[in-house]
């Protein structure tokens, strides 16, 4: 492992804004942020872009930013320390163990941004049947996935579990950057996104309920 990501692991733990799977965060969300605002997840965040972004955006919300790379979430975190975002904390688990750490009913929305297409493992996939099962047991009822992704297959998969599931899809855009839609979508870019808008790919965005 390089000694830069070295540095960020360890430094990672130093920040007041991250927590890791020894913590004990399942019901205590409100006690960990002060106050009983309204609780987003960022998903497979990497560097924390969407959970730094809307957090500033929505000062009354607060946003924690998950995945299991401290190296990535480390840059999340000095960003938000440095802006001193009081609304957004950092996460580094496993997604596959999210009701480890949120308790029923704790978390009102998610994002999911850019993850991972799993082309050989239709059920590693974040939006699987499996995954948006994990995530109803945290989620208030009208929890809504917001998903932002480049990859056509990630998104033709997605649609299909919502239909397959009878879900309510609010919100289907096939081209971010050309069609009419809310301005974070366009205003807040990814580290990920910007390497995919280098290469050309259009970037697709779902938004559904996450329950029947
Ligand atoms: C392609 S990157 C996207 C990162 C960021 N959202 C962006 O757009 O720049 C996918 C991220 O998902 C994380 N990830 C994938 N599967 C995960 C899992 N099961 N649990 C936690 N993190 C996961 C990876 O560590 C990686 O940072």
């Amino acid at each position: 492992m390089s000694k830069g990501k070295l540095q960020k692991f360890a430094e990672f733990d130093a920040f007041e804004n991250t927590l890791d799977y020894n913590t004990d965060t399942k019901g205590h969300w409100h006690e960990i942020f002060g106050n009983e605002n309204p609780i987003v997840l960022e998903l497979a965040c990497g560097k924390g872009d969407y959970t730094v972004g809307l957090a500033k955006r929505n000062p009354g919300i607060n946003y924690v930013g998950v995945d299991i790379k401290g190296n990535r979430l480390w840059r999340g975190a000095k960003t938000a320390t440095d802006e001193g975002l009081s609304n957004v904390r950092f996460l580094r688990i496993q997604i596959d163990f999210i009701e480890k750490y949120f308790a029923e009913n704790e978390v009102s929305h998610i994002w999911i941004t850019f993850p991972d297409p799993q082309p050989a493992k239709a059920r590693k996939r974040l939006t699987s049947s499996r995954f948006l099962a994990h995530y109803r047991t945290i989620c208030k009822s009208d929890a809504q996935i917001h998903l932002k992704t480049d990859s056509d297959l990630f998104y033709e998969s997605t649609l299909e579990t919502i239909q397959e599931e009878g879900l309510t899809l609010l919100e289907n855009i096939q081209n971010v950057y050309t069609q009419p839609c809310a301005a974070e979508l366009k205003e807040i870019q990814t580290f990920y996104e910007n390497m995919w808008l280098k290469e050309g790919r259009t970037i697709k965005f779902l938004r559904f309920g996450l329950n029947p």
